[in-house]
């Protein structure tokens, strides 16, 4: 598999670059994020043309960044504005230059053909800088392919083995898929189940049995927004606490990925001290089970991305996630078809 390029990757959390130049391996295309004087974001290549040297590594000197080894600068376009060595810059003393938008709090960049770039292809994610909601927010490492933090999360039925403790018990739990274009929307409703301990630990004063109104809804390649939501039972939608989180897995390399996952809460916005729990919590909930089984998967089928290739067994549980690949799939063979008649 080659990963699709005329897509919106979340590159970063917009947070996370601030004062100094971030490198980041992305799609096996090492890129360098700054901020430019006016504090608008660059995505440029972070391996210097002269000696490779990573571009990160030195210092923002007005709009440009100057490679820490002999000092030639790169401007946010890519080209070389300043060579200390010679009044003369050659075309060749350049490196790439990536659309990037910040919105929503997420620094997305495009990997592909820049004319293709248009940034109403971003999917909503307009809860997380919500003021109705307080935000916590994660980043981890997986050794699996991205795809497979898809699978992960398109099935949520996962939740009652892997996070045994996490979620309610009893009642009945149904699981259903819908499609509107290219979107897929898992949707999960629980009905009249004993409070689980999450939800115990966000919900103290909450009642003994809940409804919830969960889902996920998912994006190419890997863009998702979780909904968790618990009433009281007969409680309608949006009723009771409300959760999102914004899920999006970015490949570094084809069996390897960037996992950002964030916690926006509707309620206790105002305790400081649930956003260490909450990160605490959830990230070790992330990084010590479904991290670490995808690694394990990812460990078993080797060097292949391609799942169902290996024709693995399928379960009706699979419906959401068998979908979104055969939607990256098919957006995969167009995007080839397309650069093979260029
Ligand atoms: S390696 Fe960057 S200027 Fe020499
Ligand atoms: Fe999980």
């Amino acid at each position: 598999m080659t990963f699709l390029r005329n897509a919106w990757y979340c590159a970063a959390w917009s947070r996370e670059v601030a004062d100094k130049p971030l490198g980041r391996t992305l799609l096996e295309e090492k890129v360098v994020l700054y901020r430019k004087q006016d504090g608008g974001l660059v995505a440029i290549g972070d391996v210097c043309p002269h000696r490779f040297a990573p571009l990160h590594a030195g210092p923002v000197t007005g709009d440009a960044i100057a490679c820490r080894y002999h000092g030639l600068q790169f401007g946010p376009d890519g080209a070389c504005v300043h060579n200390p060595h010679d009044t003369r810059i050659s075309p060749a003393m350049r490196v790439k230059a990536y659309p990037l938008v910040e919105r929503y709090g997420v620094a997305w960049i495009w990997m592909g053909d820049a004319a293709l770039a248009d940034d109403a292809l971003i999917p909503d994610f307009s809860v997380h800088v919500d003021p109705g909601f307080r935000t916590v927010e994660g980043l981890i490492y997986v050794k699996g392919s991205y795809q497979l933090v898809c699978d992960n999360l398109l099935d949520l039925s996962h939740t009652q083995y892997l996070h045994p403790l996490l979620i309610q018990s009893g009642g009945e739990t149904s699981h259903g898929l819908e499609q509107e274009g290219e979107t897929v929307l898992q949707t999960v409703k629980g009905r009249n189940s004993k409070l689980g301990g999450f939800q115990q630990f966000l919900w103290p004063d909450g009642p003994e049995r809940i409804d919830s109104h969960g889902g996920l809804r998912w994006d190419a390649p890997g863009n998702m927004l979780l909904t968790i939501n618990s009433t009281a039972v007969g409680g309608r939608p949006g009723e009771g606490i409300l959760a999102y989180g914004l899920e999006l897995a970015t490949p570094e390399t084809e069996t390897t990925c960037h996992y950002f996952w964030s916690f926006d809460r509707n309620f206790r916005r105002d305790e400081e001290g649930l956003d260490e729990a909450l990160r605490a919590g959830v990230s070790s909930v992330f990084e010590n089970e479904d991290a670490w089984i995808i690694g394990e998967v990812q460990a078993n089928m080797g060097e292949a991305t391609d799942l169902l290739a290996l024709k693995p067994v399928i379960l009706p549980s699979d419906a959401c996630a068998i979908r979104a690949r055969l939607i990256t799939a098919d957006k995969l063979k167009r995007e080839r078809i397309a650069l093979a008649a260029e």
